[in-house]
């Protein structure tokens, strides 16, 4: 089910804490920082805090500049970004800001907490989604429901843990300020818990006055059958990397990533690479790696179109190579057509052999975008 792409953003001290344990919100950025955190609001659908952050600091979550503001509705969208709230409990103070300022208000809650917030009058759409609130699921919502592509998540450490944890996060925004807090007591950014194991992908770094903005974005492939905010952007790395095939009239143009589980990337390939002009992108990439590299079990091969299943060309079709070498999990944008093979289906012989295999449908149009001369 395709998902918003979530952004977490959050200001943290220097020993990672997001506040003190004072009665005032501890100020970590300053006027230019605010400023930034307004454009990045102006350029969302919608901005949510967990209602631990509503009680603390009841932020109002504005876009404060008029010209931002008629920018948006220029552009067809609400004067406001929807303000999200998350509460299992659904106990929360009516007459909190956040209720009265900004545009539309939605509250993602149980069943038990609807019919709390209703009874104390929250003033916002109360979502009931059962007995617990699981994220897949309200982030479906609210794509689903309230046509939200792009989220923006502004704390506190409660829900920015289990977004990371879940592998729902596809970039995160961090201020780091030049104090230190030293409270145990005090919220954390991240709580203790199962992350994933390797490095986040550093993509910026920019001095804002006296704080460092850093942007990261996750790399771990997803696990359970789940697809991770990391597989999204390997997967649309191998449709860039489609696009470096040298043209073919008679063979489709295809990009391929080899991924660890920790999300360090192993080797990366594409059609007809290095002047060999049959060569496909996951043979290419799988090439590259050592087949006793332990790591192989556990990684994804990511391919922009389904891996063969019979070629012409070669001895063993992709979809072998990548039994062969051992890799168990594969995620890919575009089925095989019947251009060149009639009924490929490199899906199911992968399937047939334990794999599993994840269509990522929403990567399709980029995927068949180098090839259009081949469809028709
Ligand atoms: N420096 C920054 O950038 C920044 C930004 C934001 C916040 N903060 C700070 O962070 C602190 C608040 O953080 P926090 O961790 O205490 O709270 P939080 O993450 O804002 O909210 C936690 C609350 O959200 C609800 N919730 C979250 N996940 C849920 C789930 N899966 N199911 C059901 N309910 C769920 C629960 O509400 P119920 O209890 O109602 O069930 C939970 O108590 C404040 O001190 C604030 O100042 C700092």
């Amino acid at each position: 089910m395709p998902l918003p792409y979530v952004l977490l953003s959050a200001a943290v001290s220097l020993d990672g804490y997001l506040d003190d344990t004072g009665p005032e919100r501890l100020l970590l950025s300053g006027p230019a920082d605010f400023e930034r955190v307004d454009e990045v609001r102006a350029g969302v659908d919608a901005i949510l805090v967990g209602a631990g952050t509503i009680r603390a600091d009841d932020p109002r979550l504005l876009v404060r500049s008029a010209e931002r503001r008629a920018a948006r509705v220029a552009r067809g969208w609400a004067e406001y970004p929807l303000k999200v709230t998350v509460s299992g409990s659904g106990e929360l103070d009516p007459g909190a800001a956040f209720w009265h300022t900004g545009g539309e208000k939605v509250l993602l809650t149980t069943d038990a907490g609807a019919a709390r917030a209703r009874a104390l009058g929250i003033g916002a759409e109360v979502v009931a989604l059962g007995d617990a609130i699981e994220w897949r699921a309200a982030l479906e919502h609210l794509h689903d429901r309230r046509g939200v592509r792009r989220l923006m998540v502004e704390g506190g450490g409660t829900v920015h843990t289990q977004l990371l944890r879940q592998g729902l996060a596809d970039e995160l925004q961090l201020v780091l300020a030049p104090l230190l807090v030293g409270d145990p007591g005090a919220p954390r950014l991240f709580g203790p818990g199962g992350y994933q194991r390797g490095r986040l992908r550093l993509v910026e770094t920019r001095r804002i006055e006296d704080v460092v903005l850093t942007r990261y974005l996750p790399t771990a492939p997803g696990t359970d059958g789940e697809v991770s905010a990391a597989d999204r952007h390997w997967l649309a790395l191998a449709c860039e990397l489609a696009e470096l095939c040298p043209p073919s009239g008679t063979a489709f143009s295809v990009g391929a990533v080899v991924v660890a589980a920790d999300g360090t990337e192993l080797a990366r390939g594409h059609s007809r690479e290095g002047g060999d002009a049959v060569v496909h992108a996951e043979e290419a990439a799988l090439a590259k790696i050592d087949p006793a590299d332990p790591r192989l079990a556990a990684a994804t091969v990511y391919s922009s179109l389904e891996p063969c299943a019979r070629r012409a060309s070669r001895p063993a079709p992709c979809a072998r190579l990548i039994l062969d070498a051992g890799v168990r999990r594969v995620v890919t944008a575009w089925r095989e057509p019947d251009t060149f093979v009639t009924d490929a289906d490199g899906s199911g012989l992968l399937r047939a052999a334990g794999t599993e295999v994840l269509v990522l449908p929403a990567y399709e149009a980029r995927a068949k975008a180098p090839n259009r001369h081949l469809l028709g």
